[in-house]
């Protein structure tokens, strides 16, 4: 690593704050909806919500879902006595679900605490506590949804600051984060840490962008130092991403005569946690560093294998296990019935740790069999529905995979 050798004079460092705040007041956003700086009496429970929903969002997809969140959930208390269903269908397509669970969760928390103490947490530990709550979003709650102290330092802040400062570290190491956390407290005033926050947010999503940055309109541009050497995209510093291994499923439309197909909710833990889906069926995972084609390619390696006791157990849900066993023993679907449909175009969808290629599959069952499929997965305590494709999109809060399918 090269060490940066660049430093800032007091008087850049002291005079950030207030460049950045006359361009945030001359030409940023000020008609979010989730924005409290305009407010003398700002409401922390929409300051968390947006924020949550900004952390791995973009404003103008968040837009919809927080007016639908609030329409629906107007308090922390509603949110809280929500059944999950209800959470779930309004965070559908919103991506990274864990962050629906959380809100849930630490809305019942945020209850809690505002039963015993009379109000919100008022302290960064305290909103750290809640969950899904890091470091930055507290801070961002702290500063715009109380009005009190706090900074943040979160994926456009470090942006920022790693080209305004020439920061070369890898930004997902921890020596990097706490030089980043440093300098974003020296540079956060004392007073109006909100507006600052608020600014920083809307100047790095808005100007400093990531592939784009407008340096010419930019309040820092004369003491910028990637400006200065035309370097403004070698920042920030990332270590190269890991190839996502791939994996291959079957999803299987098992209908009914009437066409309704049978559809599971997931277990809590895991993946797609808490919605519905249709039964998936593991087949393998492959290792593809160059190409993730669907079919079979002398690069791949394969890492895991449906029929091995242990990842048979960890890759198919309860549930899952159940209709595998059953389709098997009425040779519904056999294995080579499903090794061929790989080469049918699977449908590929994108996750934070692998690609996932799922291949729609169709088994129509006569009644006889519909109950006695229901029975055993009503005997295992597995939530079911039997519903058509429209009726599953309009009233189950559904993953964007399972839509892709549909359609
Ligand atoms: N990204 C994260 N939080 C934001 C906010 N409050 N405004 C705009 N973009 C954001
Ligand atoms: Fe970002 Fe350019 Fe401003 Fe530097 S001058 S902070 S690179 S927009």
């Amino acid at each position: 690593m090269i060490k940066n050798t660049f430093s800032h004079s007091a008087n850049s460092l002291n005079t950030f704050a207030p460049r950045l705040l006359t361009w945030f007041n001359e030409n940023g956003r000020h008609d979010l909806p989730w924005q409290q700086h305009q407010t003398d009496t700002p409401n922390p429970y929409i300051v968390w919500l947006s924020e949550v929903m900004l952390q791995q969002t973009q404003v103008t997809t968040v837009l919809p879902y927080f007016a639908r969140f609030m329409a629906s959930f107007p308090t922390v208390q509603d949110l809280a006595v929500a059944e999950w269903d209800t959470v779930a269908e309004h965070w559908a397509g919103l991506g990274y679900y864990a962050r629906a669970r959380n809100l849930h969760k630490g809305a019942k928390q945020l209850v809690e605490v505002i039963d015993e103490s009379g109000d919100f947490p008022q302290t960064l530990a305290g909103w750290e506590a809640i969950a899904g709550v890091g470091p930055s979003t507290a801070g961002a709650i702290m500063s715009m949804g109380l009005h009190r102290y706090g900074v943040i330092c979160d994926g456009n802040v470090k942006r920022v600051l790693t080209r305004w400062a020439a920061i070369d570290g890898d930004i997902t190491k921890s020596a990097t984060t706490k030089e980043l956390w440093a300098l974003a407290e020296r540079l956060t005033p004392k007073e109006q840490s909100g507006l600052f926050a608020q600014a920083m947010m809307d100047m790095g999503a808005t100007l400093c962008t990531r592939s784009k940055p407008a340096c010419l309109l930019c309040p820092l541009q004369d003491d910028c130092f990637a400006h200065a050497q035309g370097r403004e995209t070698d920042y920030p510093v990332k270590a190269k991403k890991q190839p996502k291994p791939s994996k291959f499923s079957d999803a299987l439309l098992i209908k009914n005569i009437e066409g309704e197909m049978l559809w599971l909710q997931r277990p809590d833990n895991g993946i797609w946690g808490g919605l519905w889906s249709l039964p998936l069926q593991f087949i393998k995972k492959i290792d593809d560093k160059a190409t993730a084609k669907p079919t079979h390619t002398i690069t791949e390696k394969l890492l895991e294998v449906a029929s091995n006791e242990k990842v048979y157990e960890t890759e198919f849900t309860t549930a899952e296990q159940i209709i595998n066993e059953w389709l098997n023993k009425k040779k519904l679907i056999t294995e080579t019935v499903s090794k061929t449909l790989l080469n049918d175009a699977p449908i590929k969808h994108s996750l934070t740790h692998f690609h996932w290629y799922l291949t729609p599959q169709s088994v129509t069952l006569d009644n006889e069999q519909v109950q006695e499929i229901t029975q055993a997965l009503q005997a295992a305590e597995i939530n079911i529905n039997w519903l058509n494709a429209d009726d599953a999109q309009a009233t189950l809060g559904l993953p964007r995979a399972m839509v892709k399918i549909l359609e």
